[in-house]
């Protein structure tokens, strides 16, 4: 069916200041009205009164493990779980084996996950040659393929020579550079350094790893003019660091993942390996800096930094590999968030869907204007959900809220006018 009416759905679209009950029609892939009253003979009918309708999310920091680890992910149960997560467009890291590095990697990912058509997927190249850290790869040759930006996330780049030439070469072409920030030197550990890796007496990450790689990458990119995108930030000098240069007018942005927001190391305590993730949670003090960070905007968006990895490699918290997966629990986490009046359901549109979508510079999302793109999700807040096999749409199941009850749940994701997940 080309035309789909929903009904009385209550709006959120921040790009237009909208917050209203209206129908909307989508006809040929665009919302073709939204109105009071519409009425159409030949249509898809959604009854969507009590639900919120808004812009469908858009994630900048997947890991679909697509080529290489299709044990833990594949670009098909990725987008399955985007999807069913309200998600419908992606940025996936390079870290697959082998890495994105070659324009040909690169339109590997892009033709697969087309010919799925679930949603979108943009790969992020890697800025060196094998995730190395040694050589730059051929920005222009990636751009080319398809590449949206450029990390080598998973690992940071270490060399400022080559993160001051990356971010002078990508600028000029009109692209980014995504950061992993934290020192490995300093990082080399597995759990935050704190009062839970003493008592455990586990090597850790401290804090300060990840605030000299951010504040190296604020200051290059204020002397350059490059934009960088500091990703999943987890530490609150950190932040200070980049509220500090953002003020500066330098071209940063930054992500936090929901579980940074939630939990702080504590959760090691009674999750262990399924809350290990670099960076690492951290102290409730950390926890809170981010909220702020939230509040006075010196965040930009929510990114899930969905990780799965197979039950086997997260055993012990020593051996385990780190990563937890995120797609379809980003928004139940997100409106806890907004129950608690911590932020508004606007704020949390703005920050999982039209704030990620500017950064990427897509037109297509982030907004139900008329004549826009009909790419939104309906969810209804109040529905409670189990997390367990029957409802996960991942390969992989490492996160703290594996069998939990929550709150919030996906009913309808649209995708370029076509429903790509309902809830049956
Ligand atoms: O916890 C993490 N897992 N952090 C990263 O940066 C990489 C990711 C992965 O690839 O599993």
């Amino acid at each position: 069916m080309s035309r789909i009416l929903i009904k009385k759905a209550r709006i959120i679209d921040p790009s237009q200041n909208l917050d209203g009950v209206k129908d909307i029609l989508i006809e040929k892939g665009r919302i073709k009205a939204l109105g009071d009253d519409l009425f159409e003979s030949e249509a898809y009918i959604i009854e969507a009164k009590g639900f919120i309708a808004c812009p469908s999310f858009v994630d900048l920091h997947v890991h679909l493990r697509d080529p290489g680890q299709e044990y833990k992910e594949d670009l098909k149960s990725g987008m399955q779980s985007a999807v069913a997560g309200g998600f419908t467009h992606l940025v996936c890291m390079p870290n697959t084996k082998p890495p994105v590095d070659s324009p040909e990697i690169a339109q590997y990912i892009i033709k697969k996950a087309e010919s799925i058509g679930l949603c979108k997927v943009f790969p992020a190249g890697a800025i060196t040659k094998g995730r190395k850290g040694q050589e730059l790869v051929d920005f222009y040759q990636l751009k080319k393929a398809g590449c949206v930006a450029f990390t080598d996330d998973g690992s940071p780049l270490m060399d400022s020579g080559l993160m001051e030439k990356a971010l002078k070469l990508t600028s000029q072409l009109g692209s980014f550079i995504m950061n992993h920030c934290e020192d490995d030197r300093l990082a080399y550990g597995h759990i935050n350094e704190g009062k839970v890796s003493s008592m455990l007496g586990i090597s850790s990450r401290p804090a300060s790893a990840e605030d000299i790689l951010i504040a190296r990458d604020c200051i290059l990119a204020y002397h350059t003019g490059g934009h960088i995108h500091i990703q999943h930030i987890s530490s609150s000098l950190g932040l200070d660091i980049i509220r500090f240069f953002k003020e500066k007018g330098a071209r940063i942005t930054c992500e936090v993942n929901p579980y940074h927001l939630l939990f702080n190391e504590e959760e090691l305590l009674t999750s262990y390996s399924n809350a290990k993730v670099n960076p690492p949670l951290r102290e409730e003090k950390h926890r809170k800096a981010l909220i702020e960070g939230l509040r006075d905007g010196t965040i930009d968006c929510i990114a899930t930094d969905h990780a799965p990895h197979a039950p086997w490699e997260k055993t012990s918290l020593e051996k385990a590999m780190p990563g937890i997966i995120g797609l379809q629990l980003a928004l139940p986490m997100m409106l806890k968030l907004v129950r608690e009046e911590i932020i508004s359901l606007s704020k949390m549109v703005e920050l999982m869907s039209s704030s990620p979508a500017r950064i990427l510079g897509l037109e297509d999302c982030g907004s139900i204007k008329e004549g826009s793109r009909a790419n939104l999700v309906i969810f209804d807040p109040e529905r409670e959900w189990l997390l367990d096999e029957k409802t996960n749409f991942s390969k992989s199941k490492n996160t703290p809220l594996w069998g939990k009850v929550l709150k919030g749940k996906v009913l309808y994701t649209i995708f370029e006018g076509k429903v790509v997940y309902r809830d049956v």
